[in-house]
């Protein structure tokens, strides 16, 4: 008898074990909240991810971060916040995914783990077409004061010292936002602005009287960060993304919110 229990026993415990390794590695288990996948961003970011008028969100990252929750069997959220914030919070654990055209750099390499890149960002300079402290991009060295949004590739470069390629930080403003940093530029406030291409275009559609130098400040890789270490997540959104990317998911999302010309 006492032999058929023990013997009972152990088969429970190899069934029980083997149906808890059954739901190991779906990704429902590796998200911070049960069946949801949380993407922190700073929905200041034309077109990538921006408020709409009813309060949600919308742009390439928040439809490409769906179309992964979809294929993830998850339900997307969006946290939405300060830039430095949206990436701190990948780093401890506070959202699944951080998406926010977010530049793979060494520093932040160091810090979070990130997917294949889904787009090409480009560094551009925003002036006043009346300018007359920036014309050309020579004139960055010598101009007083650079508006940037604080926590990006845009502020970092323009930071450094001049040895090592930047202006020095004295020359720059960060400000909360790029819209904000647009508003200091149309104010007199800066003589120009360096941000990413994309939103760079939309505030300029926006804002009559500005213009984007035609040099490119610098060629950057967005990508998806994870937090350090979660590979077993990395593998599946970086799977459900390079499929999103090979039948022309991604693509789609791009035309929808960039035309070309
Ligand atoms: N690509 C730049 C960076 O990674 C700027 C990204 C800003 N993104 C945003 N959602 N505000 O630093």
């Amino acid at each position: 008898m006492k032999k058929i229990l023990t013997a009972l026993l152990a088969l429970m415990a190899l069934v029980m074990a083997l149906s808890l390794s059954a739901c190991g590695g779906g990704s429902g288990d590796l998200t911070v909240e049960k069946g949801k996948l949380h993407m922190s961003t700073n929905a200041e970011f034309p077109p990538y991810e921006m408020v709409k008028g009813d309060g949600g969100f919308e742009g390439i990252d928040v439809e490409v971060a769906g179309l992964i929750a979809e294929k993830l069997g998850l339900e997307l959220v969006v946290d939405d916040m300060g830039f430095t914030a949206a990436l701190e919070a990948v780093q401890n654990g506070r959202s699944d995914i951080a998406m926010a055209g977010i530049t793979v750099n060494e520093d932040r390499l160091a810090n979070m783990d990130f997917t294949d890149s889904y787009a090409t960002g480009v560094q551009v300079v925003i002036i006043k077409a009346d300018s007359p402290a920036v014309q050309s991009i020579d004139d960055l060295a010598s101009a007083a004061l650079i508006g940037t949004q604080e926590g990006t590739t845009g502020y970092i470069y323009c930071s450094y010292p001049p040895e090592e390629g930047g202006y020095g930080e004295d020359h720059v403003v960060a400000y909360e936002t790029g819209a904000v940093a647009v508003q200091a530029l149309l104010a007199g406030q800066v003589d120009c602005v360096v941000i990413d291409n994309q939103p760079a275009q939309e505030y300029v559609k926006a804002n009559p009287g500005l213009e984007i130098l035609d040099t490119e400040f610098a060629v950057e890789d967005y990508a998806i960060a994870v937090k350090k270490g979660n590979t077993q997540l990395l593998e599946q959104v970086n799977k459900a993304l390079g499929e999103l990317i090979a039948d022309g998911s991604v693509q789609k999302v791009v035309d929808k919110y960039i035309t070309a010309g």
